[in-house]
């Protein structure tokens, strides 16, 4: 079976007018930011399947192994007809949950969602051949803007893999559940992967890996944006920097200006000085008790949470009210 052909939410005028927003408004700030949705290029959405194979990067194991021990119950207790996935990448993990409809529930129709076309018209050709009963329907979307365009009807089960909630800032964050929950119905379900607080030690080599990839993959921003900008960014005079920061409880990476620069950027000339830096990514760390009064507060109600072996990595299901 072949997947149906992709559902574009987000047209390239689009995510170019809201590339152009972001740009201006984060590299005019007196702390320059990027937002982290702007890594998933091609590239970007390769970079990070590299990543979740390095030994540093804990989380995709860990995540896999919860999802390996309780696929057959969520698919059991959720009873869904309708797998949604955002942020879905490869949606490599989520052949487990796949796996468990297939032996245990009768889910219908899967739709993933994520930015990245690449990234979407590889993981659906795939899925569709793997699983020809299923109803593959990918969305290119940004589940910041458009989860009032989910499909509607049947049960429902929402997955978020990966600790990518935490990439949203606290209030984006807040913003993102209660719109989720707008968009679900009483008893739909979701699914959500959050990385846990820990020793920095473990967290920070996670994303300052030996081999140089999450430098190469903090980087890439800059090399979508003066492909879709036009600018001239020299990506090579910045070094990666990635920092535990222990009151918010985040990883920040950022980008730091090796020399002076001036880099022309749409109609603006943008300054950086020796030493300055850019954050491209906040990558929150979670507390179990912090998840569910984040989920309560959006009208969600905490089912179940499990965490690997080794408590690094938790995952939530929990039950729109
Ligand atoms: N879920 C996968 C991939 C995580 S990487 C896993 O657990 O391994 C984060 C994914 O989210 C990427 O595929 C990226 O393209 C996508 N993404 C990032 N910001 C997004 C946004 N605002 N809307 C939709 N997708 C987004
Ligand atoms: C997708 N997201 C959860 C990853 C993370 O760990 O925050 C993105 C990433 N950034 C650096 N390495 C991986």
């Amino acid at each position: 079976m072949t997947a149906e052909p992709l559902e574009i939410h987000l047209e390239e005028q689009d995510v170019g007018r809201n590339l152009r927003q972001e740009v201006r408004a984060g590299l005019t700030a007196e702390e320059k930011w990027l937002s982290p949705k702007w890594f998933y290029d091609a590239r970007g959405s390769q970079l990070f399947e590299e990543i979740t194979r390095l030994a540093e990067y804990y989380q995709t194991g860990a995540e896999r192994a919860v999802l390996l021990d309780r696929a057959a119950e969520i698919a059991t207790v959720s009873g869904a007809k309708t797998l949604i996935e955002l942020g879905s990448g490869s949606s490599e993990k989520t052949r487990l949950l796949l796996d468990a409809f297939t032996r245990h529930g009768d889910l219908g129709t899967f739709v993933p969602l994520d930015v990245s076309v690449s990234a979407l018209r590889e993981s659906t050709a795939r899925i569709a051949v793997d699983y020809p009963g299923l109803r593959v329907r990918g969305i290119v979307g940004d589940f910041t803007r458009h989860l009032d365009r989910l499909p509607a009807g049947g049960r429902r089960l929402v997955v978020f893999l990966g600790g990518t909630i935490g990439n949203l800032l606290p209030a984006e964050r807040a913003e993102f559940l209660a719109a989720m929950r707008a968009a679900l119905e009483p008893g739909d379900w979701l699914l959500v992967g959050t990385d846990l607080v820990k020793d920095p030690a473990i967290i920070v080599p996670a994303y300052d890996d030996a081999a140089g990839v999450t430098a190469e993959f903090n980087r890439n921003v800059l090399r979508v944006i003066n492909r879709e900008l036009d600018a001239d960014f020299d990506p090579a005079a910045f070094d990666h920097v990635a920092l535990w920061n222990p009151e918010r409880e985040w990883i920040e990476m950022r980008l730091r200006a090796r020399h002076p620069m001036r880099v022309q950027v749409l109609d603006t000339e943008v300054t950086f000085a020796a030493g300055e830096e850019l954050r491209t990514e906040v990558s929150a760390k979670f507390r179990p008790e912090g998840i569910a009064a984040e989920l309560r507060e959006a009208g969600f109600v905490t089912s179940e949470f499990w965490t690997d072996p080794a408590g690094l990595f938790g995952v939530t299901l929990a039950r729109a009210e």
